[in-house]
């Protein structure tokens, strides 16, 4: 049977040289590989009373959606800069050229709510820790962060597993 793993693409040096880039619409493309990502991602938390998905822009819109449907629970997008049009807090972040900024509305989470936060993929760990910061100044619990893919040779799940955060992925590539 194909594994979550067998469903991505990787396509060689994009958006740079010598970056292998893990390509996750070929398994969002297809029905059973979606949908075993989907039951995957969730299964350590479908008894954990989350209350809220938290999808990281862009791909974890996509599986956060879902999850958030799955579990019958609210989602809520953590946006890169100017794109939420209510008022927000804001979160910079280092990319692997520069630094970015990503943001949240300041009333999307209540003190105390149980968040599940998800995106397609862990590298440095940036963008996650981004998140984490916004969720945490708003007073909400991560229960867990579930990716599709860790890449643990560019330290992200070290990261986060140091920040005493549960971290969830379906399957490893080499950096
Ligand atoms: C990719 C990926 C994660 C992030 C992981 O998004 O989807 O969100 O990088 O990298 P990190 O762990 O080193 O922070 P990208 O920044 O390419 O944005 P996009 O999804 O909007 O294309
Ligand atoms: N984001 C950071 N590194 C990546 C990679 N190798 N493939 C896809 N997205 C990425």
């Amino acid at each position: 049977m194909k594994t979550v793993k067998d469903y991505i693409r990787t396509i060689p040096n994009f958006p740079h040289d010598g970056i292998m880039f893990r390509d996750v619409t070929t398994l969002f493309a297809d029905p059973r590989g979606f949908r075993m990502a989907i039951d995957q991602l969730l299964h350590p938390y479908a008894d954990q009373q989350i209350d809220k998905v938290i999808g990281l822009e862009a791909r974890g819109f996509i599986l956060g959606g879902a999850i958030a449907h799955q579990l019958t629970v609210g989602f809520v997008p953590i946006r890169k800069k100017g794109k939420l049009p209510g008022q927000t807090i804001s979160q910079d972040y280092k990319l692997e050229y520069g630094e970015a900024v990503m943001e949240i509305h300041d009333d999307a989470l209540k003190a105390g709510e149980r968040v599940l936060v998800v995106d397609d993929l862990l590298a440095t760990g940036g963008t996650a820790e981004a998140g984490i910061k916004l969720i945490e100044k708003l007073g909400a619990e991560i229960v867990g962060c579930a990716f599709v893919i860790d890449l643990p040779d560019l330290g992200g799940r070290a990261l986060l597993e140091k920040l005493g955060i549960n971290v969830h992925a379906l399957c490893a590539f080499d950096g």
